[in-house]
């Protein structure tokens, strides 16, 4: 498998500018801190940090992420957002590109468990991690991370356990993931993030994004549990998105309210 990932097979797949300057590590502790690291030296924007292993790699809430070398399309990129609301929209726009790059390159059906699951019915497929970079007056820069099940894990009794899946689990036949392998996936989801950050300055193109991430949402009119990083939960229906990604939740207790941080610990049927 980690033929399909290499500094070669990634140059060659790559056809915009997010993506250059490339960093490729056979392992390393984790791609996000290299990329912070790029980011405080100055590094332009687009710099990527591709891994086929990571020895330390980071989860949200200071979770693990972790992925057998060879099982995981493991990459971060550097980005400038020029404005706040470009920044604050950073999950939602890498998510979209994600999940649409899955449904394209693999007809996996592929959804968005707010704020940052890439999931396959109710299965976590990948995940993201924003890290910026924030001064009193500007905003240095952002890391986005992305952790994505190649073929891990292998079978459906650790699937279950975790409540994850892979692209190898989800392909009837276990092979690999189209002809440009990991490579090709890499390009195709970077190529898709250039677009939606490149329209998120722009009103309509953020909300141009939060009516794709509507669509592709796997939670919009479900029942949710939240939880906040203090431990203490919501639950509610989701019922919307805002303009800056915020799930709206209409109460258990009546009246509504916006979430801007938290996780959905359980999602109920519909
Ligand atoms: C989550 O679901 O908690 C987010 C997981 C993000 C994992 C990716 S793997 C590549 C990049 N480097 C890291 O250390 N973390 C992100």
């Amino acid at each position: 498998m980690s033929s399909d990932l290499s500094r070669e097979s990634i140059e060659a797949a790559i056809t915009g500018r997010l993506g250059r300057p490339l960093t490729f590590f056979e392992t390393t502790d984790s791609t996000n801190e290299r990329a912070l690291e790029l980011l405080s030296e100055g590094v332009s924007e687009g710099a990527l940090v591709v891994a086929d292993h990571q020895s330390h790699g980071r989860g949200r809430r200071g979770r693990e992420w972790s992925s057998p070398a060879g099982t995981g399309l493991l990459f971060s990129v550097v980005v400038r957002p020029r404005t706040n609301e470009a920044l604050e929209m950073l999950t939602t726009a890498i998510g979209v590109a994600v999940a649409e790059s899955l449904r394209e390159t693999t007809g996996a059906d592929a959804r968005l468990k707010w704020p940052n699951d890439v999931t396959v019915n109710d299965d976590k497929l990948a995940g993201v991690l924003v890290e910026s970079r924030l001064s009193e007056t500007r905003i240095e820069g952002s890391v986005v991370g992305v952790g994505l099940n190649v073929a891990w894990p292998e079978d459906d009794t650790d699937a279950r356990h975790l409540s994850a899946t892979s692209l190898a689990l989800l392909r009837e036949d276990g092979g690999p993931i189209g002809k440009g392998g990991r490579a090709g996936l890499l390009a195709a989801i970077l190529a898709s993030f250039e677009r939606v950050y490149d329209s998120l300055d722009d009103p309509d193109g953020r909300a141009e994004l939060i009516a794709r991430a509507t669509t592709l949402s796997a939670v919009l009119g479900r029942n949710v549990t939240v939880r906040f990083a203090d431990g203490s939960m919501r639950e509610g229906r989701a019922v919307a998105l805002e303009r800056d990604g915020a799930l709206v939740l209409e109460l258990e207790r009546g009246g509504t309210e916006s979430l801007r941080v938290g996780e959905i610990e359980r999602l109920r049927t519909r």
